[in-house]
C-alpha cells in the first residue's frame, strides 16, 4: 500500500490543472528500453552515429535500420498500467496535459488527448527538403524512401542538436507556467531544452511530485519523491484520489 503524507494528499486533491511530464521509463514496464542507467541504449550505441543530422546524411540506411528497428519494438509493446493510470487522471482533474520527451506514442494509444510530444513521433515522417509529411509505413524495399520532390524522407523525431518542435515546447511551457501539480515520471532529467519544463513548473509555483526508479538530478527540487516502478505508483495514487 502506498503511503503518501497529509501535506501531499493535500496538493493532490486540491489540484485543479495538472501535468505529467514522462520520459523513457514510463515505459519501460512496456519494454521499451530507456537510454542511461544500467542497460540504457546509450550505453551500447553511439548517439553521433544514429540520433543526429549530420549521421542521417552520412548514413541514411543505418539511421534507418535503427529507427525500424525501434518501431518493431514499440509496435510489439503496449502501453502499460502507468499509461493508463495518467490517462485516467484525466476524468479525476479539471485539466491535465502529459508533456512527453517519448516518441513512442504510447501515451496516446493509452487514450491520452492532451499530449504534448517534444522529442517528435516515430509514426510520423517527413521530406528534409520540402517538408512534405508521409505519417504512414514507409517502403524501404528500394532503399531509403525518398520524396516526390526528390528529397530524403525521415522520421519525425528531434535529435541531438536540433531544436524542439515550436508549438509543442511554447504549449508545454505555457501549461507549467499554468499547473498547481507538476509529476516527473521516469526521466534522467538531463536533457534541454525539456528539462527547461520541470523548472518553468516550479518557479509558478506547482507542486513537483517525482516518480522513478532512483534519485535522479532534480530530487533535491521536488517537492516529494516517490522511488518505485511507475506502472505500480502512478495506479496506486490514482486510487487513493478515487476513494
Ligand atoms: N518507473 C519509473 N522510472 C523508471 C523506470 C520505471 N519502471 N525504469 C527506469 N526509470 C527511470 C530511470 O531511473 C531514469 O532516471 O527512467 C529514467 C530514464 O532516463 P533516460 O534513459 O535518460 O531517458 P529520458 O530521461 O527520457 O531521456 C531524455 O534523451 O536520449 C534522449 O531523446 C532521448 O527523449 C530522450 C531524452
Amino acid at each position: 500500500m502506498l503511503e503518501i503524507d497529509k501535506h501531499t494528499l493535500g496538493k493532490i486533491k486540491s489540484a485543479k490543472s495538472v501535468i505529467f511530464f514522462t520520459g523513457a521509463g514510463v515505459s519501460a514496464e512496456s519494454g521499451i528500453p530507456t537510454f542511461r542507467g544500467k542497460d540504457g541504449i546509450w550505453n551500447k550505441l553511439n548517439p553521433e552515429e544514429l540520433a543526429n543530422f549530420n549521421a542521417f546524411i552520412k548514413n541514411p540506411q543505418l539511421v534507418w535500420e535503427w529507427y525500424n528497428h525501434r518501431k518493431k519494438i514499440i509496435h510489439e509493446s503496449k502501453p502499460n498500467a502507468a499509461h493508463y493510470a495518467i490517462a485516467e487522471m484525466e476524468k479525476l482533474f479539471d485539466n491535465v496535459s502529459v508533456v512527453t520527451q517519448n516518441i513512442d506514442n504510447l501515451h496516446k494509444r493509452a487514450g491520452s488527448k492532451n499530449v504534448f510530444e517534444l522529442h517528435g513521433n516515430i509514426e510520423r515522417n517527413y521530406c528534409i527538403k520540402c517538408k512534405t509529411h508521409y505519417d504512414f509505413e514507409l517502403d524501404f524495399s528500394l532503399g531509403v524512401p525518398k520524396c516526390k520532390c526528390g528529397g530524403l524522407i525521415r522520421p519525425d523525431v528531434v535529435w541531438f542538436g536540433e531544436f524542439l518542435p515550436k508549438d509543442q515546447y511554447a504549449a508545454s511551457e505555457k501549461a507549467a507556467r499554468h499547473c498547481n501539480l507538476f509529476f516527473v515520471v521516469g526521466t534522467s532529467a538531463v536533457v534541454y531544452p525539456a528539462a527547461y519544463i520541470i523548472s518553468t513548473a516550479k518557479e509558478y509555483g506547482a507542486f513537483l511530485i517525482e516518480i522513478n526508479i532512483e534519485e535522479t538530478e532534480i530530487s533535491s527540487m521536488v517537492d516529494k519523491s516517490f522511488f518505485g516502478k511507475a506502472g505500480e505508483i502512478l495506479p496506486a495514487i490514482m486510487e487513493i484520489i478515487r476513494n
